[in-house]
């Protein structure tokens, strides 16, 4: 066992001076605990400010309105969560997206008000000021608002804006996590998204930034040992590809196209990195799809692993 010399100051204190030590010791740690813990409220708070939370479970009456952001996950109705079903099923109000399925629509509660708000890809006739006003309105009548999201409403979902406005307005506000439509191109895939040792980081990343933002940086995102989820990628494809070969991904990196997942429409699609653009024109991929190109540590192996096929 390693032994520490004892500072001659220590050794020579009398118990009641040592314990006077500990304890002042003790009390400056505990401010110091205190002021960093005063720290990061205010950080949170700054960005986040409080809000009550509530939940559409509950039985009572919701005088000041409510607004949950519902995650309708994939598709495929049985992919919903009992507290998604539960939130349908108390609202009176629910604003829902153009990729919501009907089918989970059907589960909402028969007298509840059902009101399409969904972006057509390049139209605007729904613009997002204009959904968070419609909801901030429903819910300063006191209505319980469900607003339903695809997927998971935290992902590539636009809740911050929504959040935002209702705690501007005071409404308390809450977050029902869906499916994301990655987990449900893995399951489709019938392959894990993470493979041990093979790929250990999963990145989840929009193939259609904000116009004018800054190019992300595709090699920082497809690091060997990472899989890449894309979403919003189809349309894409020929930049997507060209950037990550840029980056210096390899061609062979393998590309499974999954193509409303989980739905009846469910289709795969699968190629190399070096011929994604031309497999999306050739195949006729349609969106919603999520794009997952993996880069594992160990060999690539695209095409003897994942010949060109189509399901459905
Ligand atoms: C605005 S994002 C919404 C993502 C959603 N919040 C989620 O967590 O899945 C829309 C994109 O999600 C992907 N997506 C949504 N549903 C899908 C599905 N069933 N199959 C494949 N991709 C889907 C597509 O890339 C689509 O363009």
């Amino acid at each position: 066992m390693k032994t520490f010399p004892m500072s001659p100051r220590l050794a020579g204190a009398d118990p009641a001076t040592l314990r006077g030590w500990v304890a002042a010791g003790r009390e400056g740690l505990c401010r110091m605990l205190r002021a960093v813990l005063r720290a990061l409220d205010g950080g949170l708070n700054a960005s986040h400010p409080p809000v009550a939370s509530a939940t559409c479970d509950q039985t009572q009456p919701v005088p000041g309105g409510l607004i949950s952001l519902v995650g309708a996950g994939p598709g495929a109705a049985d992919l919903l969560t009992l507290r998604a079903l539960r939130c349908l099923q108390r609202a009176d109000v629910i604003f829902y997206d153009r990729l919501v399925d009907p089918e989970v629509l059907a589960h909402a509660r028969p007298g509840a008000e059902r009101i399409y708000v969904g972006k057509a890809v390049g139209a605007c006739d729904w613009p997002q000021e204009r959904i968070d006003a419609v909801i901030v309105a429903a819910a300063l009548q006191g209505k319980r608002v469900v607003r339903l999201k695809s997927g998971d409403p935290g992902i590539f979902g636009r809740a911050t804006e929504e959040l935002a406005a209702a705690r501007r307005h005071g409404i308390p506000t809450e977050i029902v996590p869906g499916v994301t439509a990655a987990s449900a191109a893995g399951a489709a895939l019938g392959r894990a998204l993470t493979e041990r040792g093979e790929t250990d980081r999963l990145v989840l990343a929009t193939g259609t930034c904000r116009p004018g933002d800054d190019a992300p940086d595709w090699g920082a995102m497809l690091m060997p040992g990472t899989t890449l989820a894309l979403y919003m990628g189809v349309s894409q494809a020929a930049r997507i590809e060209a950037n990550l070969l840029a980056a210096g991904v390899p061609d062979r990196a393998s590309v499974e196209i999954v193509s409303h997942a989980s739905g009846a429409d469910q289709r795969i699609v699968t190629c190399c990195l070096g011929t994604l653009a031309r497999t999306v024109r050739r195949q006729g991929v349609e969106n919603p799809a999520i794009i997952v190109i993996r880069r594992p540590k160990g060999e690539l192996s695209c095409s003897a692993l994942h010949p060109l096929r189509r399901v459905g």
